[in-house]
């Protein structure tokens, strides 16, 4: 058998899935949507829940700690509890101070680039994986409403860049415990680890990349911009593991801060 007879056809313009939709491809390749699934559904139940409790959001100066959980910050709403309140706060809004937030977050991952492949892969199979038919017949891209808001992406990676500041100042103010002083609890480090992560998957995106480098002739009449993009190329090489990295441990965080605020568990001073 020649390699030309042994080859799989392919039908260019051909249909993209339907009844008799199949894949030739041998390998476990549904693991992958099946996996994205799972994080991607405990990750909207856990948060959900986690935004409407309104509770246990904040370890502060009664505990000796200055802990406060990335759902929550900055700390808008009427409701804050005293301590978490950031510099301004609108009083008006009583309900839980995380939906008045959460929007930002929210948009930046679901507009990302390499959420969208992951999600489009596991929720729409549209296509479920490479080589396996599509699950649906037509194609309209991200032409049209909901999907033409992906476009918004850029703009939440800006809302982004001012969350990531606010919450590496969570950190920093977690190395300081009130009516102790200076030092190290594990809350400082689960809270410097959150906010490291969080930058790493901000300055790993691929509209951060593109706005150091992109739409340049020569790097050589932009050498501040050539110094940026070749210190984010590397990070936007693993994009993939800072998305899912950062997304497990913003929800580690918050339960850590959780645990501790409702005394469930004790934030140990390492030094
Ligand atoms: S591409 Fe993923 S955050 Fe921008």
């Amino acid at each position: 058998m020649t390699a030309l007879e042994s080859s799989t056809k392919v039908q260019l313009g051909g249909r993209r899935g339907g009844p008799d939709a199949s894949t030739v491809r041998q390998d476990r390749w549904w693991i992958q949507p099946v996996v994205t699934v799972a994080i991607l559904t405990a990750f909207v139940i856990y948060s959900t829940w986690a935004a409407f409790q309104n509770k246990n959001y904040f370890v502060g100066a009664n505990m000796g700690r200055d802990l406060i959980s990335p759902f929550y910050s900055p700390c808008l709403g009427g409701s804050c509890v005293p301590g978490a309140k950031f510099a301004f706060t609108w009083n008006a809004w009583t309900l839980s101070p995380a939906l008045l937030i959460l929007i930002f977050p929210l948009g930046f991952r679901l507009t990302c680039y390499y959420y969208r492949r992951s999600y489009y892969r596991a929720f729409w199979w549209s296509p479920p994986s490479c080589a396996v038919a599509d699950a649906h017949g037509s194609y309209a891209g991200e032409t049209r409403f909901p999907l033409l808001m992906q476009n918004a992406h850029r703009y939440f990676f800006y809302a982004g860049l001012i969350f990531n500041g606010l919450l590496t100042y969570d950190a920093v103010l977690a190395f300081h415990q009130p009516g102790i002083g200076w030092g190290v609890t594990v809350g400082t480090i689960v809270l410097v680890v959150d906010a490291t992560l969080l930058w790493l998957y901000s300055l790993s995106c691929h509209a951060c990349r593109h706005l150091c480098g992109g739409q340049v002739k020569s790097f050589k009449a932009h050498p501040w911009r050539y110094k940026f993009w070749k210190f984010v190329t590397p990070l936007n090489a693993k994009h993939m593991n800072f998305a899912w990295a950062s997304l497990v441990f913003v929800a580690c965080t918050d339960i850590y801060v959780r645990l501790v605020a409702s005394g469930a568990i004790t934030d140990y001073r390492l030094f």
